[in-house]
């Protein structure tokens, strides 16, 4: 470890500190290396004056999605922001993700984002096929890779505004990481939901609030893994779910199901 007198410099970083009962924003001067990231400097706090800071990390390389957080206000990960995105004379304040529960200082509870995962039907395997036969074109292979490479840092659902700065929405939406889940499984060519009965594009838009997103992007510029999640998963499931609104077999499928007995 380095101490403040070897550093490049002293930087001035603002925490916060609490728990579920409230806290508040705490000033630290923290000795700051060559090419560290803010993790390394909030390891080096809690080693040298704040051993009690709660904060969550495990692979420090950007691939484990632990370490979210808000470093002056916008959602990112702290072992991929390096300090020299600031200046020596920049106060860095740090803060926990804001759509979630504090559970202490910079931890929040998550587990809005498993119940949401868990209500996403998984991939239904077609019949006939044995896993190991699938073969799918390289196209459709490239398109779901993209949305494959998501580490759930959860950086997108935090800073949705449809969740953000409203608790009372998220009962109906699931966010843009489950709604890019449901377009990634709906273009799958070998998913056999239909078949099975569901509808994942009714689904979506009846069940998993794909209406709530106004397409701003917000959550595609926070994305660790540069993931175009608005473009590439968000309109074109908008897209396909309109289409089969519009699709005058599926309306009149849906006039004679809800034809009264
Ligand atoms: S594009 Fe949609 S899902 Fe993404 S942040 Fe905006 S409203 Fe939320
Ligand atoms: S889509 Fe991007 S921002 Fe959202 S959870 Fe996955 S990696 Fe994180
Ligand atoms: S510690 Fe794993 S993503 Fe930051």
């Amino acid at each position: 470890m380095t101490n403040a007198a070897s550093a490049k410099y002293v930087a001035d970083f603002r925490v916060w500190r609490g728990s579920p009962a409230g806290g508040g924003l705490e000033d630290f001067k923290v000795a700051v290396n060559e090419g560290e990231v803010v993790l390394d400097v909030i390891h080096r706090l809690q080693a040298t004056q704040a051993p009690d800071l709660a904060v969550r990390w495990n692979c420090k390389a950007g691939k484990c999605g632990s370490c979210s957080a808000e470093i002056n206000g916008r959602p990112r990960l702290l072992c991929m922001t390096r300090m020299s995105t600031f200046t020596p004379s920049d106060t860095i304040t740090v803060t926990p993700l804001r759509a979630f529960p504090v559970v202490r200082d910079l931890v929040t509870d998550v587990s809005f984002n498993y119940e949401k995962a868990r209500e996403v039907p998984a991939f239904v395997p077609p019949e006939g096929v044995a896993p190991g036969e699938y073969r799918m074109r390289q196209v459709d292979v490239e398109r779901s890779q993209e949305f494959r490479k998501c580490i759930e840092c959860f950086l997108c659902q935090d800073t949705c505004h449809v969740v953000r700065d409203h608790e009372e929405n998220k009962t109906a939406f699931a966010g843009p990481r489950f709604l890019m889940r449901i377009a990634e499984l709906d273009m799958h060519p070998l998913d056999a939901a239909a078949e099975s009965g569901l509808d994942r594009r009714r689904t979506a838009q009846e069940e998993h609030g794909l209406g709530y997103c106004n397409i701003t992007k917000c959550c595609t510029e926070v994305c660790p893994e540069h993931i175009k999640i608005t473009d590439n998963a968000l309109i074109p499931l908008k897209e396909r779910a309109a289409d089969r609104k519009y699709d005058p077999l599926v309306w009149l499928g849906d006039k004679i199901r809800r034809r009264p007995e």
